[in-house]
């Protein structure tokens, strides 16, 4: 069978590299693709916004059975239903169902309605009503961009100055686009002695009856060192979640996982893909900080190499609904992945810089975000380059691999932080 993944991420790249192990996988294409993906797909020059020309382009290639849908944005603007309604298989929750990542609102309210737990919250779609609450609260107070925002639309206020200037920026000055059209607030979730909480990403399968979570993974989201400075999509990560024990994993199967399904089920919208859950250990157990609609990224580069189930078997068994009847396997061990960064990322950064790589070692990965060919040399083309990745018997042994092949790779700006892997005591 004939392939095309839609997106053009490390996450992409990912999972083009798990399809490309299924024995039932031909050729993949991937639209757009990067150049780390060509070498194992045939990348195709549309944009994946654009609904009609992705369906034309299927339409056209009679040999491609499956599309997977990778991304939040084609997700969101229904990209799964467009493919379904001219008779097309394709992976991804549809338009509706995937409204539990693009709108917070809908999000928190379905928590609310199925008592699914979460930081208690207000939503407003009127700056001043907003501004009014705000002054009533307690701080710090979480303020979150309703729509779609690349990872960016939450901002964390300690005081009623950092509040206000949070809430002009979102729905007056519009920082986030048509996002910001509505606000929604939320309590601040503390950890253990009032530090901010342990998170983690439970990245699943569901195919609207049956979920399987996927093993959990932590992300490193701000761009320096120590979780100093902005928040990024995502500068590394690491698998296992040390703190992620088979008593908290049951709490979130039967308090979370399990009522989401049925929530989603109960809401007319039947949710279908991976679905992911960004979780916060509070002192009053496990809540939900918010829904993916999709895989992570960078998570996906840590849990995808420690898949020993075929992915293209997985991803069928959720189209025809049968994922109960699929035993899903995972390798023992750790998988660490350090992003390598365009200096300057996540604000404004240069493209074009010439990358060199020497001789990693054996079992490392080497994910492409930000890369292209430009006359047969290997250039920058984003914010986030490149994930190294590396396995090991343990999360320090595979962080050491992965921090010593880092040292080969080179472009000019390059940025990274040292310290990927070393967050909640993580051993292995
Ligand atoms: P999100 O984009 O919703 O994942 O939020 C980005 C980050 O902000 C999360 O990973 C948390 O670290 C933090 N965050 C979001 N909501 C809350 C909250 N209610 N309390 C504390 N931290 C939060
Ligand atoms: N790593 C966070 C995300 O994919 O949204």
């Amino acid at each position: 069978m004939n392939v095309l993944v839609i997106g053009n991420g490390g996450r992409e790249h990912a999972i083009v590299a798990a399809l490309a192990k299924s024995p039932s996988v031909q050729k993949i294409y991937c639209m757009k693709g990067n150049a780390g993906i060509s070498e194992l797909a045939e990348c195709v020059n549309i944009d994946y916004m654009d609904l009609n020309a992705v369906c034309d382009w299927v339409d056209a290639h009679p040999d491609v059975k499956y599309t997977v849908v990778a991304p939040d944005d084609p997700l969101a603007a229904g990209l799964v239903d467009a493919l379904e309604a001219r008779g097309h298989r394709a992976f991804g929750p549809n338009k509706k169902a995937a409204e539990i990542e693009s709108s917070k609102a809908f999000a928190k309210s379905l928590m609310k309605k199925y008592k699914i737990p979460t930081a208690a919250y207000e939503i407003f779609d009127d700056y001043e009503k907003a501004l009014a609450y705000v002054e009533q609260g307690k701080f710090p107070v979480v303020l979150k961009a309703d729509g779609l925002a690349l990872g960016k639309g939450v901002l964390i206020c300690e005081d009623m100055q950092q509040a206000k200037d949070g809430l002009k920026q979102i729905m007056l000055d519009k920082a986030f686009g048509s996002a910001g059209n509505r606000v929604v607030i939320e309590e601040f979730l503390t950890g253990k002695e009032f530090t901010p909480g342990e998170e983690v990403s439970v990245l699943t399968f569901t195919d609207g009856k049956t979920i399987i979570p996927m093993i959990p993974s932590c992300d490193h989201k701000r761009a320096l060192d120590g979780d100093k400075g902005l928040n990024t999509g995502g500068m590394g990560t690491f698998t296992p979640c040390p703190f992620y024990s088979s008593e908290i994993a049951e709490e979130v199967m039967n308090k979370i996982l399990l009522p989401t399904v049925a929530a989603m089920n109960a809401e007319g919208r039947p949710f279908k893909g991976v679905l992911y859950f960004g979780l916060m250990r509070t002192p009053d157990g496990m809540k939900v900080v918010e829904y993916n609609s999709r895989f992570g990224d960078p998570e996906t580069q840590v849990v995808l190499p420690m898949l020993k189930t075929d992915l293209m078997e997985i991803f069928q068994a959720i189209t025809d609904e049968r994922l109960a009847d699929i035993k899903i396997e995972w390798e023992e061990g750790a998988c660490v992945c350090v992003v390598l960064a365009s200096g300057g990322y996540p604000q404004s950064y240069e493209k074009g810089k010439p990358i060199t790589i020497g001789t990693l070692e054996d079992g490392v990965f080497l994910y492409h975000a930000g890369t292209k060919i430009d006359n047969g040399i290997l250039k920058t083309n984003g914010g986030r380059v490149l994930g190294v990745c590396a396995k090991g018997e343990t999360v320090a042994k595979a962080r050491e691999k992965a921090y010593r092949n880092v040292e080969k790779i080179h472009f000019d700006g390059m940025q990274y932080r040292h310290d990927i892997g070393i967050k909640y005591n993580a051993k292995g």
